[in-house]
């Protein structure tokens, strides 16, 4: 008899509820799909199959989440729920003062108005669209020092994300370590691709600044995510668990802001940690003036406590192998049909490398974006552009910026959808490519003048 090789992941659940899912006729998707602008975002999520736009609040919650909703104390001040969340925060991730948000933008924009002053400089391992920016509303101006293999889609370096401790101290040499009150580590980074970033590099990056005296601030946002590559990848961290990584990571750092609608498992939330009193005493004032009072900064006493269970969750192994699993199971199918995607396969979702994939249409064309748009119009499918569109424009010079990776996100929301969805999603893409020549770019025919890959508007050349 053949050897039988074992499955190395399943689902560490089983399903209690269900939500039914619509699947439209290919004219419904063209008039949606007019109607939106072509932006996905702009879609009504009834007119959706399956949704990959985002892995930001859209993961299942737990039973013993859902229980949790139930215990909601929703005292204006005090709630227990806001004490059970921080034991979470200094259980497993260390930080001493945790100042609640509404989600990882209010943490971004509090930290950035307590700690930036104009004229600041603000590195980090590539550019996220809310946090950078909070940076230059605060006055602030950001500078990617990732490494270089970060922006080449078929680069196979395991750690992506790392900082190029040159490039920093390059940074510091030119504008002077006081003009850099912090310098912002993300883990995983979402725009290169869920790429994650090395303990070693942790490590360094700490022993750098310390010699500086720079702060260094996680974007923690996907950080269990971040921890399974290093336990995979790192030397010394097989037989670590991801508690223990996610712990040692966060100890490394002078504070995090967090999206907890990801990693966390929650459908909204989020928060600002900081070790330092002072900066914390300040925050904590602030916030009062955004987002709500300091213990519960926005939420609901009952969002808190699904928040303080997931981040449990969170870090569970058996969770996290699962979670990756799903979505390396998806990047091999794709990998299948030859379809051009961001390798190493990152935490959240596949990127689909769209100048690849669409060669003969120009970035100024809206490579990614006019992707997204047709997979839709294929099958119902919606995923996200990363590319031009998202990243926006130069604010002094008013041009595009012309970021090297144009991807369309495929992200995958945690514990929602099964492999039989994977394959679904495979397929169409592949179908999408077997007619890639006839795909046209788009025009903009409304720009928002923030974050305006939320809200553009185009039509079809
Ligand atoms: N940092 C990272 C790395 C993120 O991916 C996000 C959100 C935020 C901060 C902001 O958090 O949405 O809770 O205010 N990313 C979502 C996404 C929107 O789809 O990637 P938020």
């Amino acid at each position: 008899m053949e050897q039988i090789k074992k499955r190395s992941w399943a689902e560490p659940f089983k399903i209690k509820m269900v939500e039914l899912l619509k699947i439209t006729t290919k004219q419904q998707r063209e008039k949606a799909m007019k109607e939106a602008g072509y932006n996905t975002f702009l879609l009504k999520s009834e007119d959706v199959y399956i949704d990959l736009l985002t892995d930001s609040g859209t993961s299942a919650m737990s039973d013993r989440q859902w229980s949790g909703l139930m215990l909601g104390d929703e005292a204006y001040a005090g709630s227990r729920n806001f004490y059970n969340l921080e034991r979470a925060v200094k259980k497993y991730y260390g930080y001493k003062y945790l100042v609640p948000t509404h989600q990882g933008r209010g943490a971004e924009n509090i930290l950035s108005q307590v700690m930036i002053k104009k004229g600041d400089i603000i590195p980090g391992n590539m550019y996220f669209t809310t946090t950078r920016l909070h940076q230059e509303l605060a006055g602030g101006t950001f500078v990617d020092v990732i490494v270089n293999d970060a922006h080449d889609s078929e680069n196979l370096n395991p750690f992506k994300g790392n900082i190029d401790l040159d490039k920093l101290q390059a940074v510091i040499r030119k504008y002077g370590a006081k003009r850099i009150p912090y310098i912002c580590v993300a883990v995983t980074v979402n725009m290169a691709g869920g790429q994650p970033v090395s303990m070693q590099n942790m490590k360094e990056l700490r022993k750098l600044t310390n010699e500086h005296g720079i702060k260094i601030i996680l974007d923690m946002t996907r950080i269990a995510e971040n921890a399974y590559f290093i336990q995979q990848h790192e030397k010394g961290y097989a037989r670590k668990s991801i508690a223990s990584i996610v712990k040692e990571i966060c100890s490394f750092t002078d504070g995090a802001t967090f999206s907890a609608k990801k990693d966390a498992l929650v459908n909204i939330g989020g928060f600002l940690a900081l070790n330092d009193k002072d900066a914390y005493e300040e925050a904590s004032n602030l916030v009062v003036v955004y987002e709500g009072l300091h213990t519960y900064g926005g939420l609901a006493g009952r969002d808190m406590e699904a928040m303080a269970i997931g981040i449990e969750e969170s870090v569970h192994d058996d969770h996290i192998r699962a979670r990756i699993g799903q979505v390396l199971y998806l990047g091999e199918q794709l990998l299948k049909y030859d379809i051009p995607i961001v390798l190493p396969v990152g935490g959240h979702g596949i990127f689909i490398d769209a100048k690849k994939f669409l060669p003969h249409v120009p970035q100024d064309k809206f490579t990614a974006q006019a992707l997204a748009a047709e997979l839709y119009l294929e099958s119902g499918i919606r995923a996200m552009e990363r590319g031009i569109v998202s990243a926006g424009r130069n604010a002094k010079t008013g041009d595009h910026y012309y970021p090297k990776l144009e991807l369309v996100r495929l992200t995958i929301p945690r514990r929602v959808y099964t492999q039989a969805h994977m394959d679904v999603i495979a397929e169409s893409v592949a179908r999408v490519y077997a007619r890639k020549s006839k795909i046209k770019g788009l025009e903009m025919t409304f720009e928002p003048k923030y974050l305006r890959f939320f809200q553009a508007r185009f039509r079809k050349l």
